[in-house]
């Protein structure tokens, strides 16, 4: 049976044990261990190809172990079918997004209501009623008539999100939802996520941006060639020497040891093949929606209030999120 309890007397709502996935001669997840608390944002870092896709697509349904045990409320999750783990309460986006092209905003994010809703299978009015709470939540009510084609990388990246958020997860998994994105953006994303967690929504968070790493996760897990390097605060694993050999880097150490607004404010570390800059042909960003981080109500289907109260979350690290002065791009002049 799974460990009841972890991280400051919180009960466990995702625990791996030696979980493994191989690729032929590639061990892409190498017998990993660890446990999420309940209202835990917990982050998963590592240079690419370090296996936190592969990750995330176990824990989703999408891809099955090789050896070792996942336990979602300490039930057995490994080889049931996406469906099925959705119906849990467990939701993801994607790092390679998978809108539904020719449909629009609200057809998007219904298709997520319907299906993924844990107590049973919506009809499509209650879906797309659904939809328009959640796009009304994350700030994107405006863009609910138009066709995904239309849409900014942010506004994809938030699609996302709120197609994930329709399905009413207790556990969210986010792969890499910054990259791509405007500082402004980011930090919308941020603020987004950090009220999405303020709902009692658990979060894993694959990142390469370690600004938001520091700004958002209460613990990290960083992954090294499938393997689990460490497990801890923020501020711990940044400072971690073997962290640092195997993927932060000399120069972000270096940086982030200098306080300047905080030590999570050093950027993203050399390997950061994420590309967390603007892509060709969105300098602008324009069409976003500016400063609109959507209503500030509770998340449909979620209670609310259930998070890690920010009091707990570890203090140093932390840099307050200011999308008005935040206007260096997210990771951009930090690589070398
Ligand atoms: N379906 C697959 N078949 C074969 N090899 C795979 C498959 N999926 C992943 N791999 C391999 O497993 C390893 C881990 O890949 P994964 O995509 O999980 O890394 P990642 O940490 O998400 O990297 P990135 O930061 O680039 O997104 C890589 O060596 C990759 O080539
Ligand atoms: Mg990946």
């Amino acid at each position: 049976m799974a460990t009841s309890r972890t991280h400051e007397g919180r009960a466990v709502i995702l625990q791996a044990r030696g979980l493994t996935r191989r690729f032929g001669g590639v061990v892409a997840v190498d017998r990993v261990d660890f446990s999420v608390a309940e209202g835990e944002i917990f982050g998963v870092i590592g240079p690419n190809g370090a296996g936190k896709t592969t990750l995330m697509n176990l824990i989703s349904g999408l891809d099955t172990p090789t050896a070792g045990a996942l336990f979602f409320r300490g039930r057995p999750l490994a080889g049931l079918p996406p469906h099925r783990v959705a119906r849990l309460g467990i939701a993801r986006t994607f790092q390679i997004m998978r809108p539904f092209v020719g449909m629009t905003v609200r057809e998007n994010v219904a298709i997520g209501a319907r299906f993924g809703n844990p107590a049973r299978v919506l009809s499509m009015p209650q879906a797309l009623a659904r939809a328009d709470e959640v796009l009304a939540w994350v700030g994107m009510q405006h863009r609910a008539d138009h066709e995904i084609g239309t849409l900014t990388t942010g506004e994809r990246k938030r699609l996302e999100l709120a197609r994930a958020l329709a399905a009413e997860p207790q556990l969210l998994l986010l792969d890499e939802v910054m990259s791509g994105l405007l500082p402004r953006e980011a930090s919308e994303m941020m603020a987004l996520i950090r009220r999405i967690n303020g709902q009692g929504v658990t979060v894993v968070l694959v990142e390469h941006v370690m600004r938001v790493v520091m700004t958002l996760c209460h613990r990290v897990l960083v992954l090294h060639h499938g393997k689990p390097i460490t497990v801890g605060r923020p501020t711990e694993v940044a400072a971690d020497p073997a962290v640092i050999g195997a993927y932060l880097g000399e120069r972000y150490a270096r940086r982030a040891a200098v306080p300047a607004g905080g030590a999570g404010s050093a950027g993203t570390p050399p390997d950061d093949a994420g590309g967390v800059g603007a892509p060709p042909g969105q300098a602008g960003g324009a069409d976003a929606p500016r400063g609109d981080t959507g209503s500030a109500g509770a998340l449909p289907g979620h209670a609310g209030g259930a998070g890690i109260p920010p009091g707990d979350a570890p203090s140093v690290g932390a840099r307050p999120i200011d999308p008005l002065t935040d206007t260096e791009r997210v990771g951009e002049g930090d690589a070398p």
